[in-house]
C-alpha cells in the first residue's frame, strides 16, 4: 500500500462507517450474497483481507456464527481499531501480500473493495492458492470498470483509468490455478443529497484523495448544478463478484 493510501485510511478511519454504510439493509443484502458465494460453513476458517473496520466480518457473524474467529487483516491499525472487541474477530495488522506469505491454512478468503490497493496482485493470488484448503474459495468484490455514481465528471474519468478490470484479475486468478466464475450483483441506492455530498467532501472513495480541496469544491458545485432539483439521489450500486475456487 502506498503511503498516500495508508494516510487516507488512517485519516478516514473515525468516520469510515458513517460514510460507507448506505443503510443497514444494504450491508445485510450484500453480506447474504457474500455468505452464499463463499459457500460458508460453520467450521470454515475465513480471512477478511483488507477488512477495514470489519463492517462485513461483523455482519457475516450475525448471519452465520462461525466456530472459528474471522481473521481480519488490514495494514491500517486505525481501521482495525474500529472493529469491536470480540474474540470471534482476530485482528492482524499486515498488508495482504505479507499476510499471504505466512504459512497458515484457511478455507475461505474475502477481499472486498481492497484489491485495487494491492500492487502485486499476481503474487498475492499465487501466495494465497497453496494456503487454501482443497475446495477453498477466494471471493473478490470490486466495482465494475464504469460506475454511475452521482460524482463529478473529472473523478469518473479518473476512476475509469485506474480501476482494475475484473477480466484481467480473472486471468491472473486462473494463472494461479483457480477455477474462476464471474457474477454481478446490483442494489438500488437512494440517499439524501446532503448526506452524499458530505461523503464526497470527506473523500469517501479513496480515489478522491487525488483531488485538491479546490477541485473537490468545484466538483461539488458541478453536482449541485446537476442535481439542483433533487433532494434524494438514486443510483445503482454494482459489484463484480469474482469467485475463485481451488478445485
Ligand atoms: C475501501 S476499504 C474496504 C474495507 C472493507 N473491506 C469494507 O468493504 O468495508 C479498503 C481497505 O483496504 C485496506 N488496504 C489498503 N491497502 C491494502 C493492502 N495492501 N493489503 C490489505 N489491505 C489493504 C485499507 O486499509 C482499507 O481498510
Amino acid at each position: 500500500m502506498t503511503n498516500k493510501t495508508q494516510e487516507h485510511y488512517q485519516n478516514i478511519a473515525n468516520i469510515y462507517d458513517e460514510l460507507w454504510i448506505y443503510s443497514e439493509e444494504f450491508v445485510e443484502f450484500l453480506t447474504a450474497k457474500i455468505v452464499a458465494s463463499l459457500e460458508l460453513k460453520y467450521t470454515d476458517v475465513l480471512v477478511d483481507l483488507g477488512s477495514g473496520t470489519g463492517i462485513y466480518a461483523q455482519e457475516i457473524l450475525k448471519q452465520l456464527p462461525l466456530e472459528n474467529p474471522i481473521i481480519c487483516v488490514d495494514p491500517s491499525d486505525r481501521m482495525l481499531s474500529k472493529i469491536s472487541s470480540d474474540n470471534r474477530l482476530k485482528k492482524v495488522n499486515a498488508d495482504a501480500v505479507t499476510f499471504a506469505a505466512r504459512s497458515q491454512r484457511y478455507d475461505k478468503v474475502l477481499i472486498k473493495e481492497a484489491i485495487h490497493h494491492i500492487a502485486d496482485k499476481e503474487l498475492l493470488f499465487k501466495s494465497l492458492f497453496p494456503r487454501l484448503s482443497a475446495g477453498g474459495i477466494l471471493l473478490i468484490l470490486l466495482l465494475p470498470p464504469t460506475i454511475d455514481y452521482p460524482l463529478f465528471e473529472k473523478y469518473l474519468r479518473q476512476y475509469e483509468q485506474s480501476q482494475p478490470h475484473y477480466e484481467d484479475l480473472a486471468k491472473l486468478l486462473a494463472g494461479a490455478g483457480f477455477e474462476v466464475a464471474i457474477d454481478f450483483v446490483e442494489y438500488p441506492v437512494s440517499i439524501e443529497k446532503t448526506q452524499y455530498f458530505k461523503m464526497v467532501e470527506n473523500r469517501y472513495m479513496s480515489g478522491l484523495r487525488r483531488f485538491s480541496d479546490r477541485e473537490i469544491q468545484a466538483g461539488l458545485e458541478e453536482l449541485a448544478r446537476k442535481y439542483a432539483d433533487s433532494t434524494v439521489l438514486h443510483f445503482a450500486e454494482r459489484f463484480v463478484f469474482l469467485k475463485a475456487l481451488k478445485a
